[in-house]
């Protein structure tokens, strides 16, 4: 199966279908390091390690990724995109030292547990960039979607496609948060805009946001 470009990633409306796959377990580092926040209670899925990046190995990344964006302009005007306020690019070559570290996220979030595109999704989200509520394609990712936020902290929040349940979680500026299995499919979730980013009665600034974004295949049906 060949990787899809970013176009394409569909993300898919709140009336996507859940799918639920096969659960897989958490890895050691998992177990150790992803420990739930303290509060609220996060999704069952969902986990956030924080200062998983340096600052001088945030500095590597974005290094790396800003000068493609910097003839690209920022998208408002599509009211239909899941996203306002953004560009992306998908890429595969790095240098040795991100790729080092790149190397670092994908043990963490995917072990040798499954396939895992070599295509790596970044998203430039603009101080006014928000993401609306979605649920990535079944069609194009498998069951776990890991991002490291880069340059500003923000809220992400999920909502549950049945029952509705709320839960808003801090993605700090530097952080590794993974979605797998039932946060993935049976929630949507979103970035929120600088004007609602509050977390725990407390406005969370948003500023420029550079999130790197791995996703595993979906499994081959047989
Ligand atoms: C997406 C998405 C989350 C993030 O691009 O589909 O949900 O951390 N991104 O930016
Ligand atoms: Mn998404």
């Amino acid at each position: 199966m060949t990787w899809t470009v970013c176009s394409q990633l569909g993300r898919v409306s709140r009336l996507a279908k859940a799918k639920v796959s096969r659960p897989t377990a958490p890895g050691p580092f998992e177990r150790r390091r992803f420990a739930a926040p303290s509060a609220p209670r996060p999704p069952d899925g969902f986990g956030v390690c924080e200062e998983f990046v340096s600052l001088r190995e945030e500095q590597i990344l974005l290094d790396e990724v800003e000068p493609s964006f910097r003839k690209m302009k920022f998208q408002f005007d599509h009211w239909d995109d899941a996203i306002h306020g953004y560009h992306e690019i998908e890429r595969e070559k790095w240098s040795a030292e991100a790729a080092s570290l790149l190397h670092r996220v994908f043990e963490t979030a995917f072990g040798t547990r499954s396939e895992v595109s070599p295509l790596i999704h970044i998203l430039d989200l603009d101080a006014h960039g928000y993401i609306k509520p979605h649920v990535d394609s079944i069609k194009f990712c498998g069951n776990t979607i890991a991002g490291l936020s880069l340059l500003s902290t923000c809220v992400i929040r999920f909502v549950h496609e049945g029952t509705a349940e709320q839960m808003d979680m801090l993605l700090k500026r530097r952080s590794f948060y993974i979605m797998r299995d039932k946060v993935r499919y049976m929630f949507t979730h979103e970035i929120l805009k600088n004007e609602e980013s509050y977390y725990e009665g407390k406005h969370i600034p948003r500023s420029r946001r550079i999130a790197i974004i791995c996703r595993n295949f979906p499994e081959e049906k047989t």
